[in-house]
């Protein structure tokens, strides 16, 4: 699945969800953006404001080429640290997490951050781990099934080697964590069952294949 499929069939679901004169009144923050293609398309959706966010400047650059190129009057990018989100002028409508919270070491405390964080939906496309041997082409920086330090089943994932290969390698890296050396990647039934005590969670179906251990939820507050 191309990002651009991935982010369309997100942008529909806002869409249905969400009506023209509501989303010209309402804020998102696209967490994690990488190169800001999310966020310029949820921009396209005619929300109020739009803010991308990603801690690797490369990234920030690529999306603000973009913008100068075809500029977007409610589109904004920055610099910043996704653990930062209380600090990024919310409140926020909706908050869109792709690809980021299996980057993540705690994702039990990202994921209260975020229920604070969004008034009426979240996004969140991640992987989350399961108890068989996993196939897919990562698996070789995946740990055992073994209970983590937030006291939730699932398995590490190896990001760095050393502290001395993160610092020397994460800026080139257009993608990974920042800091931690492992993320921690949550069983599937705990992530839907943390999900579910904020949110009224749906799926988007066809995203991913079963076998990369990843989906798309797209989350309303209950
Ligand atoms: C797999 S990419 C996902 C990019 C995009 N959201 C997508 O779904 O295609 C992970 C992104 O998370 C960003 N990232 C990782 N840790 C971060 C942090 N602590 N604060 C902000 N961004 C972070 C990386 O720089 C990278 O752009």
């Amino acid at each position: 699945m191309s990002d651009s499929i991935r982010f369309r069939a997100i942008a529909e679901w806002l869409a249905a969800r969400f009506s023209a004169a509501e989303r010209g009144d309402m804020r998102v923050l696209d967490l994690a953006c990488g190169g800001g293609e999310s966020t310029r398309t949820w921009a396209a959706l005619g929300f109020r404001d739009v803010y991308g966010i990603d801690i690797r400047p490369p990234n920030i650059r690529q999306g603000r080429l973009a913008q100068r190129a075809a500029p977007l009057a409610n589109l904004r990018y920055a610099v910043a640290d996704v653990w930062s989100i209380g600090r990024l002028g919310g409140p926020w409508d909706v908050v869109v997490c792709c690809g980021l919270l299996y980057h993540l070491d705690r994702p039990r405390a990202y994921l209260e951050l975020l229920a604070r964080a969004a008034t009426r939906a979240l996004v969140l496309d991640t992987h989350y781990a399961m108890p068989e041997v996993p196939t897919f082409p990562a698996r070789r920086k995946m740990g055992r099934w073994e209970m983590g330090a937030e006291g939730l089943p699932g398995r590490l994932y190896r990001e760095y080697k050393s502290e001395a290969n993160r610092n020397a390698v994460r800026l080139a890296r257009r993608t990974g964590s920042w800091v931690n050396l492992k993320s921690f990647w949550v069983s599937r039934p705990d992530l839907e069952r943390m999900l579910s005590a904020t949110w009224q969670v749906q799926v988007l179906p066809d995203i991913h294949p079963p076998e990369l251990w990843r989906a798309v939820y797209c989350c309303v507050k209950r």
